[in-house]
C-alpha cells in the first residue's frame, strides 16, 4: 500500500468536504455580475466582477489610487485569459505591488490570497496538505487549489524568491489545465475557475537584480517568463501621492503633504543612485504622516518641537547607519523648514 492510498483511505467522508466553507460562501455569492469601473474611481465601462459577500474579499481603502494605464491593462488581463498568462508586477519596496492587486480584487468582490514565495517554498503547500485530527488525517486545500477552483486572484508576493521547481510547477496551471490533487483521490482534479488569475510581485522584474538591491532575487528563466505579462511599476507622481495622503489622513494639514512627498522622492532618489541604503516605501510615507499627527505637539525636554524627528525615526531612520540618519534628517530640516521646529500643530 502506497503512502497516498493510506492518507486517501484515512480520509473520513465528511472531511471530504474540506472546503465546505469557501462552497457555502460561493453558494450564497452566486455567480459573476458586471461592476461599474467607477469602483476604480474611473467610471464609463464595466468589469465582470462577483456578488458582494465573500468572505475573502478584501477591505477597500478607499484613498488607494489606480495608475490609469496599469489598470487598464489589469482589466484586460483579468477579463480574458486564454493565453496562459499570470501577471508581474515588479518595482521598488513599497511602491504598491501587492494593494494594487489586492485593491483590484477588493473593488469588484473578488477573492484574493495572498502567498509569499520564499526559496524553500514547495508548490504543494499551496495546493493541499493533510492535517492530523482526532478523526484521522485530512486533506486541507491550500490558496492555490482553492483560487483555482473558486475563481478570484492568487497573488505571489516576493515570486523572484521562489527556486526554479516552484516556478515551473506553476506552469500547467497557467496554461490553463485542471489541477490534480493525488490525496482528494477521484474527487482531485480540478479544473480552472475561468475567473482564476494569478499575480506574482517582485522587486526585480524576472531578469534578477539589476539594481544591486535586492540580490536575494532569482532570475526567471525564458520558460516561465514567456509565461508572464510584465508590468513595472514605480511610486506615485508627486501630486497623487499628495492627495492620497489627503485622503488617508483627513486631518493632516494640507501644507505639509507636498513636504512630505518631496522628502520621499529625495530618499527614493539616494537609494536608487546607490547613495542612501534605504528607500522610502509608500507605506513608510503614510505611516510617517500618522506619527506626524501622533506628535503633532510633541516637545522635547527644552521645549523645542520634536515631533516631525520622531515621527522620521518611527517610520524609517531609527536604526540606520548613524550617517546617513542623519543625512536624511537634515534634508528634512531644509524641506520642512520651519515646521520642523514649530511642530504640526501649529500649521
Ligand atoms: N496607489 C496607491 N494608492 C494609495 N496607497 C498606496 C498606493 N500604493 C501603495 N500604497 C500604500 O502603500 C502601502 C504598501 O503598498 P504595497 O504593500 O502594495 O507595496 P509593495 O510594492 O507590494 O511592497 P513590498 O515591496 O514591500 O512588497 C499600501 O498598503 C498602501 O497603504
Ligand atoms: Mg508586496
Amino acid at each position: 500500500m502506497t503512502m497516498m492510498t493510506r492518507v486517501e483511505d484515512n480520509i473520513p467522508a465528511a472531511h471530504t468536504g474540506v472546503i465546505a466553507k469557501e462552497e457555502t460562501a460561493f453558494e450564497l455569492i452566486g455567480s459573476e455580475q458586471d461592476i461599474d469601473t467607477s469602483v476604480f474611481g474611473r467610471p464609463g465601462a464595466t468589469v465582470t466582477g462577483f456578488k458582494p459577500g465573500h468572505f475573502r474579499v478584501p477591505q477597500i481603502k478607499a484613498y488607494y489610487h489606480f495608475p490609469a494605464d496599469l489598470l487598464e491593462d489589469f482589466c484586460a488581463f483579468w477579463e480574458v485569459n486564454d493565453g496562459g498568462e499570470g501577471f508581474l508586477l515588479f518595482g521598488d519596496a513599497g511602491v504598491g505591488k501587492t494593494s494594487f492587486a489586492e485593491q483590484f480584487a477588493a473593488r469588484i468582490n473578488a477573492p484574493f490570497y495572498e502567498v509569499v514565495g520564499d526559496r524553500d517554498r514547495v508548490l504543494d503547500d499551496w495546493i493541499c496538505t493533510i492535517h492530523m485530527t482526532n478523526d484521522g488525517a485530512k486533506p486541507v486545500l491550500g490558496p492555490l487549489a482553492l483560487a483555482v477552483k473558486f475563481g478570484g486572484i492568487l497573488c505571489i508576493n516576493e515570486g523572484d524568491k521562489l527556486r526554479p521547481a516552484a516556478r515551473h510547477g506553476l506552469h500547467s496551471i497557467l496554461e490553463g489545465m485542471p489541477l490534480v490533487i493525488p490525496q482528494l483521490g477521484n474527487k482531485g482534479v480540478i479544473r480552472p475557475h475561468p475567473y482564476f488569475r494569478l499575480v506574482m510581485t517582485g522587486n526585480s522584474g524576472g531578469y534578477g537584480d539589476q539594481s544591486g538591491m535586492y540580490q536575494d532575487s532569482n532570475r526567471f528563466d525564458l520558460a516561465t517568463l514567456d509565461r508572464f505579462v510584465k508590468r513595472r511599476l514605480d511610486y506615485l507622481p508627486a501630486n497623487i501621492e499628495e492627495q492620497v495622503i489627503l485622503q488617508a489622513y483627513e486631518e493632516f494639514p494640507e501644507e505639509l503633504a507636498p513636504m512630505v512627498v518631496k522628502l520621499a522622492n529625495k530618499v527614493r532618489e539616494q537609494f536608487r543612485n546607490g547613495t542612501w541604503a534605504c528607500t522610502f516605501s509608500q507605506r513608510a510615507v503614510l505611516r510617517f504622516v500618522r506619527w506626524i499627527i501622533i506628535h503633532a505637539d510633541k516637545k522635547d525636554a527644552t521645549g523645542t518641537h520634536c515631533g516631525l524627528a520622531r515621527a522620521l525615526d518611527l517610520a524609517l531612520t531609527e536604526g540606520l547607519d548613524e550617517d546617513v540618519r542623519k543625512a536624511i534628517h537634515e534634508h528634512a530640516k531644509d524641506v520642512f523648514g520651519n515646521w520642523w521646529t514649530l511642530g504640526a500643530a501649529n500649521v
